[in-house]
């Protein structure tokens, strides 16, 4: 029995990465996806995979940051299905500078995309998330929320901003029967890390600090979305489940 059979899904950012991983794993499990990306050909290059193995996907050209675009989605989602049942705020991005060098443009870049967005689409999606009965919204935090690194403080910003706004969205949204978690991956290999993994020392390093001594899967964020997004997390809300090998455990 496949636990999303009949459940409409969004997810931002899910042309790649993370978002690629989410959106395949929501279709395996029955869900018919929205994959949705800044970059349409990623776009579309994942909901043709999903489709080819069998499952329920439509590709979108969705600019998180882009206002007009977002009322548009679900605008098209209430003609094509009345409702939404999962959105998942996915699309992220870190812009690399010191603190001390972090220009107004590159903060704004960080907040918009990783912040704002995830403002902008649960307060815009809630007519629809209401219609489904039980709606869900899933945020990609990060470990980074509670720890500070090197040219990722802008970042963490806002990565702990969206585990207080998941907590404040999931106590104002249960009467409504809409459930608001947060994931928080520790080191996941994708097109973000890529350069940061790619330094031999700073990578031995985070292995070092990793008990499970590896980085993460796309699949392995992918499970744990998953499970919050469906019904065997029904009495879970306002909280973030870690997916780290037991990184932040660790000393
Ligand atoms: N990779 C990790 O180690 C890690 C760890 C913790 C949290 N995360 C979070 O997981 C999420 C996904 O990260 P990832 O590693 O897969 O990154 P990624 O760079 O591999 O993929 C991000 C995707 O978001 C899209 N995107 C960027 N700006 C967008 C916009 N304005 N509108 C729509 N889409 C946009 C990109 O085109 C890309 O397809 C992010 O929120 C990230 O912060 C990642």
């Amino acid at each position: 029995m496949k636990r999303l059979n009949g459940r409409i899904a969004l997810v931002t950012g899910a042309g790649g990465g993370i978002g690629r991983a989410i959106a395949m794993a929501l279709a395996v499990e029955g869900a018919t996806v929205h994959v949705t990306d800044v970059d349409a050909d990623t776009a579309n290059g994942v909901a043709g995979e999903i489709i080819a193995a069998g499952g329920q996907a439509r590709p979108d050209r969705l600019d998180v940051t882009d206002p007009a675009a977002v009322l548009a989605i679900f605008a098209q989602l209430k003609d094509m299905h009345g409702r939404l049942d999962i959105l998942v705020n996915n699309a992220g991005l870190n812009v690399r500078a010191d603190f001390r060098h972090m220009t107004d443009d590159d903060w704004k870049t960080i907040r918009e995309t990783n912040l704002d967005s995830v403002v902008r689409l649960s307060r815009d999606g809630f007519d629809l998330l209401r219609v489904s009965g039980h709606g869900v919204i899933l945020n990609l935090a990060s470990i980074m929320a509670e720890r500070g690194m090197r040219q990722l403080t802008g970042y963490s910003a806002t990565k702990g901003a969206i585990a207080a706004l998941t907590r404040g969205m999931a106590v104002e949204y249960a009467g409504f029967g809409i459930r608001v978690n947060y994931l928080a991956p520790g080191f996941v290999e994708t097109a973000l890390t890529e350069r940061v993994l790619r330094n031999p020392s700073i990578n031995q390093a985070l292995i070092d600090q990793t008990p499970m001594r590896r980085f993460g899967t796309p699949e392995d964020i992918a499970k744990a979305a998953v499970f919050l997004a469906s019904d065997d997390a029904a009495f879970i809300t306002g909280t973030g489940l870690t997916v780290d090998g037991g990184m932040s455990a660790s000393l």
